[in-house]
Formats: structure tokens, C-alpha cells, sequence
């Protein structure tokens, strides 16, 4: 059983808000921020997509395992993940096992207009369109929605909204 010292996991798709609204929990919580792309890049010393065009996405996804794993039994972490993280269910399980796992949501249309200009994606660089984006997001709803404990839009809201609703939704959850 998790409890409130543990972990939470922030996941969801690209453009959902997980890098700002886990700066913002975080600090909240006084938890130690982890960006996972952002370690992965350092660790690496190499941009994501260069990663991606020179060793494939396979290889991205064994390191965000290797991190999940060297991240386990710390606590009082809040990890933002990359947004596929959950297509592997080793994944699932070691953020389940080490603490909760948030799953934020965001209409396609939204999620578009927060990723458009962006270029350090490389699954979306080639396919920038809402449609590309709502066939990516039904064939991964599945995965985040069997990772999560629970489930928060970030639709139409601030971020110390939704890191008032996260953080009160795991109170309850621990009840
Ligand atoms: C990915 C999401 C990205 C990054 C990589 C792959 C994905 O992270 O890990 O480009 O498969 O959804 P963000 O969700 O932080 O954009």
C-alpha cells in the first residue's frame, strides 16, 4: 500500500502539463522534482529526438526504464514522465509499486495548441495535426488509464488548480 511519502508519478500525453504542474507540486509538497527527459538528456548528454534518429525508440524506452528503476524505493519524489512511458508494463508496475501515478488529461484540440510550436517531439514532428494527436491518444488511453490511481483533466484550469485537485484527490484515495 502507498501512502502520501511516497512517490507520486505524473503521466499522461504530450502537452498534458506534467512538466509545469510537477514544478508546482513539488514545490508544494517540499518533494524533489524529477523531469525524466530531462535526466535521460543529461545522463546521455544528447537531445531526446537525437536520440530517437540515432538509436530508435526502443532504446529511449529501455532508459526510461533503467531511470524508473534507479529512481525505485526513494521517496518523496515527484517524477514527470515522458508521455509514453506507460506503453511498457515493466514501467507500470515500478511506478505503482513506488508511489502513485497521476494521470493527467487534456482535450486533443488542447494539447495541440500547447505542443504545435514545438519541436523536441519527435513522435509528433512529422504528424502536427489534432487528428494525429486523438489516433495517438486512443491507442494509449488503455495504458494510462490501467497505470493510474487516479485520473485529473487539466482542461480549462489554472496549475495551482489542478495541484490543489490532485493533491486533495490523494488524500481521499488514502482514506
Ligand atoms: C514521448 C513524450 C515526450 C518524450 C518523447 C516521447 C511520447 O515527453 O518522452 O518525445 O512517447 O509520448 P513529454 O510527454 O514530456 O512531451
Amino acid at each position: 500500500m502507498n501512502t502520501l511519502s511516497d512517490s507520486i508519478y505524473l503521466i499522461g500525453f504530450m502537452g498534458t502539463g506534467k512538466s509545469t504542474v510537477g514544478a508546482k507540486l513539488s514545490e508544494k509538497l517540499g518533494a524533489t522534482l524529477i523531469e525524466m527527459d530531462q535526466v535521460i538528456v543529461e545522463q546521455h548528454d544528447m537531445e531526446i529526438s537525437d536520440i530517437f534518429d540515432e538509436y530508435g525508440e526502443n532504446y529511449f524506452r529501455r532508459l526510461e526504464t533503467g531511470l524508473l528503476k534507479e529512481l525505485q524505493g526513494k521517496k518523496n519524489l515527484v517524477v514527470s514522465t515522458g508521455g509514453g512511458v506507460v506503453l511498457r508494463d515493466e514501467n507500470i508496475a515500478l511506478m505503482r509499486e513506488n508511489g502513485y501515478v497521476v494521470y493527467l488529461t487534456a482535450k486533443p484540440e488542447i494539447i495541440y495548441e500547447r505542443v504545435k510550436d514545438n519541436k523536441e517531439r519527435p513522435l509528433l514532428n512529422e504528424n502536427m495535426s489534432v487528428e494525429y494527436i486523438e489516433e495517438m491518444l486512443s491507442d494509449r488511453k488503455e495504458y494510462y488509464r490501467s497505470a493510474a490511481h487516479i485520473k485529473v483533466s487539466t482542461n480549462n484550469k489554472s496549475i495551482d488548480e489542478i495541484v490543489e485537485e490532485i493533491c486533495e484527490r490523494l488524500e481521499d484515495y488514502e482514506k
